[in-house]
């Protein structure tokens, strides 16, 4: 039925006149028949709903570029060094700002999430395309925010074939990854308008002294510092935002409470002329 010419002259029709088609999704519908028909997932069908709500939001004109998930970093074509993000933080935040109305691009490591109804998604695995796909996008975006749990170090060389077991235990050689917050920096050094950045501290001690440090040594409008391995994963969380002007602990609350603060944050911030400083 979906795919016939009534159908789609219909359907045609409707989005010509504003129309927001929903689905359909693949799988067993009533009939017993498989394939397109099915109706979508009742929680794809409210976050669609909210994307559309949202754009009259205090946020509405605004582009938010959010990063998002771990990095892989390769060893050979089966294997790589990764960290235990989930991407639900930076999922969360691009989440909050589409909520909002603002037009969001979420550039993400390799995750097991829904897509976010109305918001961009750039696939990414390792560091460096991360680097590249934010650096090319930055300056177009009024505010960056940095949840991504992006790999420091990365083997410096990949082996092209799987490694053998019995060529013995191999001895890595890591090498840095580039810091894509201080390589945005320095791309951001002299402009005249300046998107409002934020990074995430992931800290196992010292939150607050680790957070103000980043705040200056990678050039931010807001950190948000959280502790790890607690924040990990879907559980409640508290998260330490500071600014230049001081510092608010938000929660304990789940990533929605503490993205709707960043976003807050990140509405005053962008308010307040940040991105001309
Ligand atoms: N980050 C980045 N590029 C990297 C590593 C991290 O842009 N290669 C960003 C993260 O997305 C996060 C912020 O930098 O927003 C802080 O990351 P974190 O790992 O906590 O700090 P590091 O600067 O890597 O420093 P340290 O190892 O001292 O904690």
């Amino acid at each position: 039925m979906w795919d016939h010419s009534a159908t789609r002259r219909n359907l045609a029709t409707l989005i010509d006149g504003g129309a927001v088609v929903v689905g359909p999704a693949e799988g067993r519908m009533a009939s017993g028949d498989v394939g397109r028909g099915r109706m979508a997932e009742p929680d794809t069908v409210v976050d669609m709903l909210r994307a559309i709500l949202a754009r009259q939001g205090e946020l509405a004109g605004t582009r938010v570029l959010v990063t998002a998930g771990p990095t892989r970093e390769p060893l050979d074509p089966v294997r790589f060094l990764s960290n235990l993000s989930t991407g639900l933080m930076g999922h969360a935040v691009a989440r909050a700002a589409r909520d909002r109305g603002a037009t969001v691009t979420l550039v993400s490591g390799p995750v097991s999430l829904a897509p976010i109804a109305g918001a961009q998604h750039v696939a990414v695995e390792t560091a460096e395309e991360m680097r590249s796909e934010v650096l090319a996008r930055a300056t177009d975006s009024d505010a960056v925010v940095m949840a991504a749990a992006v790999a420091d170090f990365r083997p410096r060389r990949v082996s092209p074939s799987k490694m053998r077991k019995a060529a013995g235990a191999p001895s890595l050689e890591l090498v840095p990854t580039a810091d894509i917050l201080l390589s945005l920096a320095e791309e951001l050094s002299g402009a005249e308008v300046r998107p409002v950045v934020v990074g995430f501290a992931a800290e196992t001690d010292d939150l607050g002294a680790s957070a103000r440090r980043k705040l200056g040594a990678k050039s931010l409008d807001l950190v948000v510092a959280n502790e790890v391995p607690a924040s990990f994963g879907g559980g409640e969380m508290t998260a330490l935002l500071v600014d230049r002007d001081g510092e608010s602990t938000v929660g304990p609350g789940d990533k929605r409470v503490i993205a709707d603060a960043v976003i807050d944050a990140v509405a005053r911030l962008l308010a307040g002329g940040a991105a001309d400083s």
